[in-house]
């Protein structure tokens, strides 16, 4: 598993603010918005592209389009779904697959509720949306889940990561696959609650507003 940390100072400020408890639902969407998009640039650095002709006004010349298969943008319900625009405007012609997943109380492992991807991912390259990587469960499921259905690498974009998720994906993922984490930042920890300290709390909540 490959980390990648963006450091920059755009991203830095944007991500402050999200953390700011003070920063209500409206403006937490936007800068979400923002950050993820700023977030997808780096994301996307190894997107598969192929040469092609063009002809400008001037001359032909030989340019760059992203190759097919069209890469394919999984956000990972709910929070998930407060991320995909700011990817999709970078990626205008990705396709977007849903996966539903919770937390099963008892197990604390996570269950797949919702899935509308393709059956066959063979020789996609795959990004999944999920802004925090806590305890590290959903992503290793949702990860699990699109290598076994053929994916041929899979980047997450999350907003934030815990020291103690990143370990355990490392651990479950192992070599089985070519697995990229791109977050704005690495905290502390989790707490006993499995919320990233110090974190932006609940970003589902913080999206959405509390159901
Ligand atoms: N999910 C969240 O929304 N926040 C956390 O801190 C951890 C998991």
């Amino acid at each position: 598993m490959r980390l990648h940390v963006a450091d920059h100072p755009l991203i830095a400020h944007k991500l402050t603010v999200l953390r700011d408890e003070r920063t209500e639902s409206p403006t937490f969407r936007l800068l979400v918005d923002e950050l993820v998009t700023l977030l997808a640039y780096e994301a996307t650095r190894d997107v598969r592209v192929e040469q092609v002709e063009v002809t400008t006004p001037v001359a032909e010349t030989v340019g760059t389009h992203l190759a097919s298969p069209r890469p394919l943008v999984v956000p990972i319900l709910r929070a998930g779904l407060g991320m995909l625009e700011g990817m999709t405007r970078l990626l205008p012609t990705a396709e977007v697959g849903f996966l539903g997943m919770q937390r099963d109380e008892q197990t604390l492992e996570a269950i797949t509720y919702a899935n509308r991807l393709p059956d066959d991912l063979s020789g996609r390259q795959c990004y999944v949306l999920d802004p925090m990587l806590a305890t590290g469960h959903t992503l290793i499921a949702a990860i699990n889940f699109l290598l076994e259905k053929g994916a041929r690498d899979v980047t997450a974009i999350c907003l934030l990561a815990a020291p103690e998720g990143l370990r355990t994906l490392d651990e479950a993922i192992g070599d089985r696959g070519d697995v990229t984490i791109v977050t704005a930042a690495v905290d502390e920890r989790l707490n006993e609650h499995s919320y990233i300290v110090p974190g932006l709390g609940d970003a589902g909540d913080r999206l959405y507003g509390v159901v």
